[in-house]
């Protein structure tokens, strides 16, 4: 469904010719992320991941409801601090660049996520005075980290016992505790608060163990709260993940780094159906633009959700099942594969919802040179 305003302005834009566009709902914006903050509040500190989606538009709306942000590069990290020079930062990502260490000095970044004992090395060889956390990825138990434990992310065991013997002789470089981002696109919030146990039973002593110097430990559970891109309507149980975590790490102090969760479901990707075609018994609608503009359904295999706006009023109409597709030469330009469609013609408009997250940044822009969508922050009814 999409909400009233947008699909006014969608009718607009088709108006005057303007599509593709994106369309963000600010005031969904503010409601969705004042209620996550509502939730959180008392349990976690709340940090946007920023590459989720980093337009400006959509960080200053944020700026209110968060703690702060989480960038995962140097681009991401000069954004935030050149539009909310205030805001508190947390720094991620793996390959950091010697450029990119040096920039997290400035004294906006609370926390350097150190990701294996070689970038621990070159920070410390800086010379520089940071707080930061050792970025985990422990043998915890159960399938859901199976995914964590075969990427690159992170340190088992051995890494961060490395990084334990380098901090001894590094005196300027002060551990607050760990980070765990073990998880991507859990929309089940017991199953979230369950995972954030595991890692609570597992760091704790870990780190009273290891790094007894930390007495006020720090655990930064990351992001993977998920999207349940099948059903809309359904959003992650923040006030039962929160209620969870309240009674989970005693005397520490959590954060959460959110993205997807946080923007998806503001943000619609707005065009219009071109050709609607039948070949070897399939019917197509074919869209402007495409997957190059929206690339999340290929990037996680999914099928976008859509609302029709109907225009149209003449020629043939489709009705029925059909694949929403987009102006691209491959196969893998489809949106929306066996869609229910009711009466859709050529001139009609599709609102893709979900697409405030992991959306046009995601997405292979140039690709055919097809022209690039507007983007418009609709602030009011
Ligand atoms: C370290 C880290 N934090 C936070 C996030 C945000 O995850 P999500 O958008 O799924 O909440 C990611 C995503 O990959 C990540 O790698």
């Amino acid at each position: 469904m999409v909400v009233e305003s947008v699909r006014a302005r969608a009718v607009r834009l088709a108006a005057v010719g303007d599509l593709p566009a994106y369309v963000y709902d600010l005031p969904g914006l503010r409601a969705h992320a004042g209620a996550v903050q509502a939730a959180m509040a008392g349990s976690a500190e709340v940090f946007y991941a920023v590459k989720a989606n980093p337009a400006a538009e959509i960080l200053r709306t944020l700026r209110p409801f968060v703690d702060g942000f989480e960038v995962a590069s140097g681009g991401e990290l000069a954004l935030v601090r050149e539009l909310l020079p205030d805001a508190p930062v947390v720094f991620s990502g793996p390959g950091k660049t010697d450029a990119e260490l040096a920039l997290a000095l400035d004294p906006g970044v609370e926390r350097l996520h150190v990701e294996s004992p070689g970038e621990l090395a070159r920070l410390i060889a800086t010379g520089a005075r940071l707080d930061i956390l050792l970025r985990a990825n422990p043998d915890l138990p159960g399938e859901d980290v199976r995914q964590a434990a075969d990427s690159p992310f992170g340190m088992d065991p051995d890494g961060l016992a490395a990084c334990v013997r380098l901090l001894r002789d590094a005196p300027r470089i002060t551990p607050h505790g760990i980070h765990a981002h073990l998880t991507w696109g859990r929309h089940d919030a017991p199953a979230m608060a369950d995972l954030a146990r595991r890692v609570a039973a597992w760091a704790l002593p870990w780190l009273r163990e290891h790094l007894p110097e930390v007495t006020e430990p720090e655990l930064d559970l990351g992001g993977g709260m998920g999207v349940d891109y099948g059903a809309p309507h359904t959003r992650f149980d923040w006030k039962a993940y929160s209620a969870a975590l309240a009674d989970l790490g005693g005397s520490a102090r959590l954060r959460i780094e959110p993205g997807r969760s946080l923007t998806a479901y503001d943000g619609w990707y707005v065009t219009d159906v071109l050709d609607v075609k039948r070949t070897h018994g399939r019917h197509y609608a074919v869209l402007r633009g495409g997957t190059h503009h929206l690339r999340t359904p290929v990037a996680r295999g999914h099928d976008q959700p859509f609302t029709v706006i109907h225009r149209a009023t003449s020629g043939p109409a489709l009705t029925g099942t059909a694949t929403l597709v987009g102006q691209l030469c491959t196969p893998k330009d489809v949106l929306n594969r066996n869609a229910e469609v009711d009466g859709l013609r050529v001139g009609d408009l599709v609102a893709f919802g979900l697409a405030g997250a992991y959306a046009w940044n995601l997405s292979h822009h140039d690709f055919l040179m097809h022209p690039q969508p507007s983007f418009h922050y609709v602030d009011g009814p």
